[in-house]
């Protein structure tokens, strides 16, 4: 059972939206309903989010983002299809049972968080739970337990506006987790925070998350902050869904262009693994080794290797054996089996474009002379 399942969602607004879900259905186009004065905001969106995963919805201002996380929590009526909640069709449920379910087991975290500027820091923490009507001395304990987990105990009886903007989005963060709701639905969290200390919240919520395991939809226009969030991506473009998969997925094999265009800017350093960039042991069978040796076997291989890494190991982490030794690095599986081998000019093709998967990749040549840009950016650290 998922947690959350959206099942051939839509949101049209304007005129005629029943008519327009049955015209898109019929391949209608979405620009020459726009000029007829509808908005097709969402377009048959279907996912399912699994408890205890953070599924981030990516894509640009305009692409139908907001619109679905509000159906998500019933904030807004699809024009077609249904949002299930634990196999609860949320779409069907009375106000009354609405209400609950948005007050007890959704919490939502904005952009701009509207802290109230006259409640200190402890009140605004416990806001969620006054709503639901929880009892004053449990709500400063459950509210003083989750401003613990975010990292400002000590700063109880603050005022807002004496805390910075990253600690003001870490109260809102508290405020949804005090609740206990198990799922988290957060839109745009941190784009209002300057870049050092949203990759500080992005870090913190990635540290929060393996101790809570909340179900968490997040909502994004930055590609490199989907990939350091999420377990699976959704890719919105002009309300559909384009693609979803692992951040992985994504950057190896883009659906399409549009989606490839944004994998331009990502650090792949820290996305793509060992797995998916290694190449079959055979083609380095043959070769010599830094020592002169003749590498014959997956001993030989193995022996001569710089390091031995797992599959699931982001590839930043063999840049240092790489550059140490020209033999290539060897890839075992969990039982410490030979699975493949990475050579140094492999590493750089992998950081320099999308051509990472299989045999059909060339590499530069080899020696990193002539490394692409990004993987000197890379590689120097910056
Ligand atoms: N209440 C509304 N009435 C009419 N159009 C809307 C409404 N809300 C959103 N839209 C339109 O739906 C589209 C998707 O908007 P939104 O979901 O806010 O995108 P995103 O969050 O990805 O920026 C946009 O064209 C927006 O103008
Ligand atoms: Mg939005």
């Amino acid at each position: 059972m998922s947690k959350l399942r959206a099942e051939g969602l839509y949101k049209v607004f304007g005129r005629r939206p029943d008519e327009a879900v049955a015209d898109l259905e019929g391949g209608a186009d979405r620009e020459k309903l726009r000029a007829e004065g509808t908005t097709a905001a969402v377009i048959d969106a279907s996912f399912a989010v699994e408890a205890g995963q953070t599924f981030v919805v990516m894509g640009l201002s305009g692409s139908g983002k907001s619109t679905l996380l509000r159906m998500l929590n019933g904030l807004l009526e699809p024009t077609a299809g249904r949002v299930l909640f634990d196999d609860d069709d949320l779409t069907a449920l009375s106000p009354r049972d609405l209400r609950q379910v948005r007050s007890h087991k959704i919490s939502m975290v904005f952009q701009h968080f509207a802290l109230f500027p006259h409640r200190t820091v402890l009140e605004n923490a416990g806001y969620g739970l006054e709503v639901q009507g929880i009892p004053a001395e449990e709500r400063v304990k459950r509210a003083t337990e989750a401003l613990e987990m975010v990292g400002l105990a000590g700063w109880e009886k603050s005022w807002p506006d004496e805390l910075s903007g990253g600690m003001q989005q870490r109260v809102g963060l508290a405020r949804a987790l005090a609740t206990d709701a198990d799922v988290l639905l957060m839109d745009e969290s941190f784009s209002a925070l300057d870049p050092l200390i949203r990759r500080d919240m992005q870090d913190q919520l990635v540290q929060l998350q393996k101790r809570l395991k909340k179900t968490i939809v997040f909502i994004t226009h930055d590609l490199n902050e989907a990939m350091r969030l999420g377990d699976r991506i959704a890719v919105m473009r002009d309300g559909q869904i384009v693609q979803i998969g692992t951040a992985e997925d994504i950057l190896v094999t883009p659906a399409n262009d549009y989606v490839a265009s944004f994998t331009q800017d990502v650090d792949r350093s820290r996305v793509l693994t060992a797995g998916a960039i290694m190449s079959d042991p055979e083609e380095v069978l043959g070769t010599t080794a830094d020592d002169g040796t003749t590498l014959r076997t997956e001993q030989d291989l193995l022996a001569a290797a710089p390091a031995t890494v797992g599959t699931d190991t982001p590839i930043v982490e063999l840049f240092t054996p790489c550059s140490r030794s020209g033999t290539a690095v060897a890839v075992t599986d969990g039982d410490g089996v030979l699975v493949g081998v990475i050579a140094r000019s492999r590493l750089l093709a992998a950081l320099g474009d999308g051509d990472t998967g299989g045999d059909g990749a060339t590499p530069p040549s080899p020696g990193g002379g002539d490394a692409p840009e990004s993987a000197k950016k890379v590689i120097t650290g910056a």
